[in-house]
Formats: structure tokens, C-alpha cells, sequence
């Protein structure tokens, strides 16, 4: 976790380093700091808290200097406090790390046991002091980062500084991203290519086990075992634009509210509208003979994967098997040859999830990534990427990212149907037909903002909050549960409407309300009648359904939300919008930090 900026710069750097940290706070932000090399050595702040708490003591005690690297970030070694903000020095060395040594005990114990003394709790301050003692013992500092790289384990992007040489800046990177970027005499590093968004366009990714070595004018690529090596250089065509808020109170509202358009553009990549065809990039004689798709992810690419199941199993009839990326590998899964394995991430960068998509290779699977970020490890390592077009996410819950993975995981399970002869040419078009109408069914229901922030004062006060769906609004409930338990902190369980009276009927009272999510279909007279028996135990609930639904079973509930009619095959992107309307406008009541919620962090890079 973590986010890095590196700056070699022509005049002071402070501020554009700050300006870095800002687009990459989603990587964490519970403490950040930076340190600059200037005529006078090593200038570092360092603050607690959120990046505006570093800006005030910079404001305060303003720092200079040409070159500098930057940190925010996101706790796993040792609490949030300044003296476990980075960077940390040591002699003659300054580092920033986003990622784990895995081994820093033992390095720490054998460094302790010759007389050196550690002031913070980090595994990071262990990379310091071995390069300090390279550099004691007379290695220039190229030559001391050559020989500690190796004896590091675990994942890590790392920028180092150098207090005697402040025209070179040291990168490396093993399984967490790090980017170079060129600028007019300028180099810089980032953990992401948004993070240099205004500082240039030109950049290289680098590949797992690179190290770069920074200078003014001069940028030099090795690989793990210390030859040259060229990475493309590339146009971002990022702007620092992509990430304002605009007129939005916040980010999240402000992606919510671009779902129509982001699910329109992914499903342009994806459909044939006028041919009524599903068209991935994918010759369908590569789909043919998959017999089994196992699907890996986290959080909310997770229930996105949920969803999917129920797709795939209905129109491509293969068997499905779904895993959560943290207790996949670990359990042994039996992955026959020929199997389709599946990763669903927004960042393309989730450790968990890269692990085990890395294990799914290793086991002679073809791998699939529906992924947001197109530069990230995932889609780089994917034999086919299938990307959603959402643009950067910026708020911590994901929402937007969440209804293009829907958009693009319909179409896969479509063309898997088509692929192994099980979709008539028909049917085909009918779920395209459905497909293109989501964008405005999904306006229809942004259209009922007003009208969900009228149920959040009712919500609002509540300890704990059951959702209820069937069917592929299950994992929506599941959804709605994790929106509200992120970002108003409110306990929330996400249920399968059948499956509560064998457990969670026990919690109820007038106390707990519990939010229905039950569009028509085959599956609303069932859900309808767990709903009931949840009104019979004095349940207060909040049912979510169109017009014939409210019809049906409106009547008594606490409270009714009337969404557009939608076809069954969409309305898990139809749903989202509420339940994540809902989760905002109850954390807006709640007056909780939307975008930046406690503990989390957007981009989950270690284990
Ligand atoms: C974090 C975020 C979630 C996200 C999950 C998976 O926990 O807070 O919003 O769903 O990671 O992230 P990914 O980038 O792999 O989709």
C-alpha cells in the first residue's frame, strides 16, 4: 500500500511533490511526509493524519530543495504516527516504500546485533540502514542499492535519496507498480502514472525486479540481474483534470453520478448493437471448449464476480466457482486444465488478487482480467483483458469501477454462451438489446437522488442494517452492506433473502432496519415472502422495487423507493445506484470523511 512520488527537478519541488501525494492518497493516508536535498543535506517533514495536516507544517516550516521524494500512507508495520511516516534516513540515505519486507525481522535483529539503532516500528527502516551500511562502507550509492535489492523479500516499489548527491534519484519495484516519467531536464517517480499527471505525459512502466537509476537528463533501466534494459516509453494522456471533483461535494457522488456514461463507454467495446452481437476480443474458438471459469477477486470486484456466476451459469451453462483472492490460494483449489480463470479488479493491483492470479498461471489456466487500470500488473500479465472504461476512481468505495465490471462481465458471459453453441443467434441480440438500454435505466434511477436522500434519516441512526436479495441481487445486498459498513461505519450485513431465517431473523426488532432489494421477476414473490417474515417480527424495512413491485408489497413497509422497470439481466446495475446513494447520503448525515474513510485505502497492495 502507499503511495510514492520521486522528484529530480530545475527549481524547488515541494510543492509538486505535495501536489503528487494529493493523487495518490486513495493508495492511503493516514500519515505522509517528504524530504528534499538541497545545498544544506537532508530536509525532511513529516506529519501525522491526512495530507493537509503535512501542507500545514510545510506552510509552517517551508522546505527546499531541487530533488525530493514523497510518501502517504497506509499503515502495515507499526501505527499511524511521524515517526513511522516516511521518508526514513539513516546516514546518508533517504527511503520511501509502499509494500512489505517480509524479512525484515531477521534483517533488523542481525543490524541491531551490530549496534544499530532503529526510531521507528517499520519494515521499511531496515532498507535504509542496509544501504546506510553499504554506503559506510564506501560503496557509491548505485553500487549500495545493487547490494541490498537482493537481499530484500516481499513486494515493494522503493525511491531513494541521497544526501551528498542531489542529482540522483534510485527506483525499484518487485510486485508493487512504479513509474518513471521524463520531463525537460526533470525525471521523476510515481506509484502511478496519475501521480506525474501534471508533471508530464511521457512515462515508463517498469517491469517486477527493475531498478532505475535517476539522473538530470539521464534515465537508466536494469533489470533484476543488473543488465540495461529499455521499457517502452509512452504517452499517459493522463490530466491532472481527470481527478478534480468539479461542482461535487465529493468524489464518490461525483462517480456515482457518471455510471451512465462510464457503463455506455465500456459497453461500446464490448457490443455490436446494430448487428445485435456481443464482440469481445476473444475469438470465440478460443472460448469453445471452456468447461469450468473460476473467478478471484476482492471486495467489491468481488460481488461483482457474484453476479457474474449467476450469467455464466444461466446462458453459457459452465461451472462457475468464485473465491475471495485471500482464501484462494490458500485452500488448494483443484484447477482442471483448460480452465478459464477470472480476475475482476478496479486497480489491477491488489496483491491478493495478483498472487493468486499468478497462482492460476503457474497451474496452467488461461487467465482473463477485467481490469480498470489498462497499465496495471493484472492487465499486463492477463492472456486476455477485457478493461472497463471508467476512468480513475478516486473515491475509496469503488461504484463506478464496480457497474463497468458488470457491463463487461454480462458481455463475457454472452459471448461464452455464444462461444460454446448454448445462445441462439436471438437470444444473442436480446441480451444485447438489454445491455444497451442500462446507461439510461441507470439515469432513470440517479433521477431518485432526491428521493434516497430522503430515506438516509432513517437509516442514519440505526447500530445495524440488514440487506436482502435473491439471486443476483444478492451480492447486491452484499454490496449495500459493504457501501454502508465503508463509509458511515454502520454495521451492515448483506443476506440472502432465503437464508435469513435460518440465523439472522434473530436480530431483528424495530431497531434494525432492513433494506429489500427485489426488482420483478421470477424471484420477487420469494423475496417478497422473507420480507414478510421480517414485517411479522416488527422489522422495519425499506423496500426497493418498481412500481408493479410496490404494488404488490408496498404496503406497511417503513418506507418505498419506486425504481424505473428494468429487465431482470440488468438490474443489477440499475440497483447499485440506490444502494449506493443510499451509503453516501447516510455517511453524509453521519458526517464521516465520504472519500477517504478510516483505515481503508483504495488500492490494497499487500497481502
Ligand atoms: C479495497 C477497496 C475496495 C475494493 C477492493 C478491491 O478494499 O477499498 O473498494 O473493492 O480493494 O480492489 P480492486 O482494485 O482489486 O478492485
Amino acid at each position: 500500500m502507499c503511495g510514492i512520488v520521486g522528484i529530480l527537478g530545475r527549481g524547488e519541488v515541494a510543492a509538486r511533490l505535495v501536489a503528487g501525494l494529493r493523487r495518490l492518497e486513495y493508495r492511503g493516508y493516514d500519515s505522509a511526509g517528504i524530504c528534499l536535498v538541497g545545498s544544506d543535506g537532508f530536509v525532511r517533514r513529516r506529519a501525522e493524519g491526512k495530507l493537509a495536516n503535512l501542507e500545514a507544517r510545510l506552510a509552517a516550516e517551508p522546505a527546499h530543495g531541487a530533488s525530493g521524494i514523497a510518501h502517504t500512507r497506509w499503515a502495515t508495520h507499526g501505527r499511524p504516527s511521524e515517526v513511522n511516516a516516511h521518508p526514513h534516513i539513516v546516514g546518508d540515505v533517504a527511503v520511501v516504500h509502499n509494500g512489505i519486507i517480509e524479512n525484515f525481522r531477521p534483517l533488523r535483529e542481525a543490524l541491531e546485533a551490530e549496534g544499530r539503532v532503529f526510531t521507528s516500528e517499520t519494515d521499511t527502516e531496515v532498507i535504509a540502514h542496509l544501504v546506510a551500511r553499504e554506503l559506510e562502507r564506501g560503496h557509491p550509492p548505485v553500487a549500495a542499492v545493487q547490494a541490498v535489492l537482493p537481499q530484500l523479500h516481499g513486494a515493494f516499489a522503493l525511491a531513494l535519496l541521497f544526501r551528498n548527491e542531489p542529482d540522483l534519484l534510485i527506483g525499484a519495484r518487485l510486485g508493487a507498480p512504479l513509474t518513471v516519467g521524463f520531463g525537460d531536464g526533470e525525471a521523476y517517480l510515481g506509484s502511478d502514472a496519475l501521480a506525474l499527471a501534471d508533471l508530464t505525459q511521457e512515462v515508463s512502466y517498469l517491469e517486477d525486479g527493475d531498478w532505475v537509476i535517476l539522473r538530470r537528463g539521464a534515465v537508466e533501466i536494469r533489470d533484476r540481474e543488473n543488465r540495461p534494459v529499455t521499457r517502452p516509453r509512452i504517452r499517459s494522456g493522463l490530466s491532472g483534470a481527470l481527478v478534480e471533483k468539479g461542482n461535487y461535494r465529493h468524489f464518490m457522488l461525483k462517480e456515482i453520478h457518471e455510471q451512465p456514461l462510464v457503463v455506455a463507454q465500456t459497453l461500446q467495446s464490448y457490443l455490436k448493437p446494430l448487428d445485435g452481437q456481443v464482440a469481445l476480443p476473444i475469438p470465440d474458438a478460443r472460448l469453445e471448449n471452456v468447461g469450468r471459469v473460476t473467478i478471484v477477486a476482492c471486495g467489491t470486484s468481488f460481488y461483482a464476480g457474484m453476479v457474474a456466476r449467476y450469467w455464466l451459469e444461466r446462458f453459457a451453462r459452465v461451472a462457475v466457482d468464485i473465491d475471495v483472492a485471500s482464501e484462494f490460494r490458500y485452500r488448494e483449489p483443484v484447477l482442471e486444465p483448460g480452465g478459464l480463470a477470472l480476475f475482476i479488479s478496479q486497480s489491477g493491483e491488489t496483491a491478493d488478487t495478483l498472487a493468486a492470479l499468478r497462482h492460476a498461471r503457474a497451474e496452467g489456466q488461461t487467465i482473463a482480467a477485467v481490469v480498470n487500470v489498462p497499465t496495471s500488473s493484472m492487465a499486463r500479465e492477463a492472456d486476455i483483458l477485457l478493461p472497463t472504461h471508467a476512468g480513475p476512481e478516486i473515491g475509496v468505495a469503488s461504484t463506478k469501477a464496480f457497474t463497468c465490471q458488470l457491463a463487461v462481465l454480462a458481455a463475457l458471459a454472452a459471448n461464452l454462451a455464444r462461444a460454446r453453441g448454448r445462445l441462439s443467434r436471438e437470444e444473442e441480440r436480446e441480451i444485447v438489446t438489454h445491455l444497451a438500454e442500462a446507461p439510461a435505466a441507470m439515469n432513470a434511477a440517479l433521477a431518485l437522488d432526491p428521493a434516497i436522500a430522503a430515506l438516509a434519516p432513517l437509516v442514519a441512526p440505526a447500530r445495524d442494517v440488514l440487506y436482502l436479495g435473491r439471486g443476483p441481487d444478492y451480492p447486491m445486498a452484499l454490496e449495500g452492506a459493504l457501501k454502508l459498513k465503508e463509509i458511515s461505519y454502520i454495521h451492515a450485513e448483506g443476506y440472502a433473502a432465503g437464508e435469513m431465517k435460518h440465523g439472522p431473523i434473530a436480530l431483528i426488532d424495530e431497531a434494525v432496519p432492513v433494506i429489500v432489494l427485489a426488482p420483478s421477476g421470477p424471484l420477487f414473490e420469494k423475496t417478497v415472502s422473507n420480507m414478510q417474515e421480517v414485517r411479522a417480527r416488527g422489522g422495519k424495512v425499506i423496500l426497493i422495487s418498481d412500481r408493479e413491485g410496490l404494488a404488490a408489497a408496498g404496503d406497511g413497509c417503513l418506507a418505498t423507493l419506486e425504481m424505473p422497470r428494468t429487465h431482470p439481466l440488468i438490474a443489477p446495475l440499475v440497483y447499485a445506484v440506490p444502494v449506493q446513494l443510499l451509503a453516501y447520503h447516510v455517511a453524509v448525515a453521519k458526517g464521516t470523511d465520504v472519500d477517504q474513510p478510516r483505515n481503508l485505502a483504495k488500492s490494497v497492495t499487500v497481502e
